[in-house]
């Protein structure tokens, strides 16, 4: 399976502190935001990372990530020169998806709780068809929201109602075999003029092949969108860390964890941070 990281929005919502840099660089606590993301894919088991981003902000990413090889995996780098829409990242990504299934997961999602590498691992084995998540949210109408009939089979999804039909939302990390890059090619673009993601897996429900996955209510996730939500992240980052002595979206350690880099290579790398909470975190691999 293969990953992409989507992270080539404006972050309007953050100006002007996005004004010049990328909402994926801006820090959730100790640590960049694309950390977190980065980190659920490492965790998924998944190496083969594309990161797409705008042309001002490709070079930032490649200093702070470089090809992967640190890290024991590959990373390449895409442009979306126009911000048209989630489900674009398959066409960009044509390419590099060739015949594999392919995870995506948004720049801006962070994903934690205690059994989520051994529920991302499962997921990313999966060949065929579509897997989503649900999450039950108390604004729905922000997100993609997924209606289920009686026997809790989905049944709609729709991208931001006015009149959400259910409490479950999709969050951005999403499962797609390869027939993806076909299904984003036929989409046609929003009321908004954007190609949505949940178009795309509306036509995965559509054709039968949808599962959606609960996620339990102890979840956190966040889509650290906002000044307002990534303060609450970085505030739950560092609780969660200090509860339980943990680093989340420590990209080393989840290298570790899967023996893509050896504890002696992360500790290579804290070397150059050292003087941070974070480096010490990677000596003590
Ligand atoms: O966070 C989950 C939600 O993410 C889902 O429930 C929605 O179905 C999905 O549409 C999306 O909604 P958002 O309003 O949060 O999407 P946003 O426009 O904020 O974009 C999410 C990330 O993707 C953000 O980091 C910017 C990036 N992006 C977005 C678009 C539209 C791109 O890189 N290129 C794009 O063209």
């Amino acid at each position: 399976m293969k990953g992409i990281i989507l992270a080539a929005g404006k972050g309007t919502r953050l100006y002007p502190t996005a004004q010049v840099v990328n909402k994926q660089l801006i820090p959730v606590y100790d640590k960049p935001l694309i950390y977190y993301p980065l980190t659920t894919l490492l965790s998924a088991g998944i190496r083969e990372i594309l990161i797409i981003s705008s042309q001002k902000d490709v070079a930032s990413f490649q200093a702070l990530l470089g090809d992967g090889s640190a890290l024991g995996i590959s990373i390449s780098y895409e442009v979306q020169h126009v911000q048209c829409g989630i489900a674009d990242a398959f066409r960009i990504g044509e390419s590099f998806i060739g015949d594999d299934p392919v995870c995506l997961i948004l720049g801006d999602n962070i994903f934690w709780n205690k059994e989520i590498d051994s529920i991302l691992a499962q997921c990313a084995q999966m060949t065929q068809g579509a897997l989503v998540f649900g999450l039950h949210s108390e604004v729905p109408q922000q997100f993609g929201v997924i209606e289920f009939d009686k026997n809790g089979i989905a049944i709609s999804i729709e991208e931001k109602p006015i009149n959400p039909k259910s409490n479950f939302i999709v969050p951005g990390l999403y499962f797609f075999d390869a027939e993806v890059t076909d299904i984003a090619k036929h989409i046609k673009p929003s009321a908004r003029g954007e190609y949505e993601i949940t178009s795309v897996i509306e036509a995965y429900l559509k054709q039968g092949t949808l599962k959606v996955l609960p996620l339990s209510k102890d979840t956190v996730w966040f889509d650290a969108g906002t000044p307002e939500r990534i303060l609450e992240a970085s505030i739950a980052v560092r609780a969660l860390q200090k509860e339980y002595g943990v680093s989340i979206g420590c990209v080393e350690e989840a290298s570790c964890k899967k023996g893509y880099i050896t504890a002696h290579d992360a500790h290579l790398i804290a070397e150059q941070m050292k003087n941070s909470e974070y480096g010490k975190y990677l000596f003590s691999l």
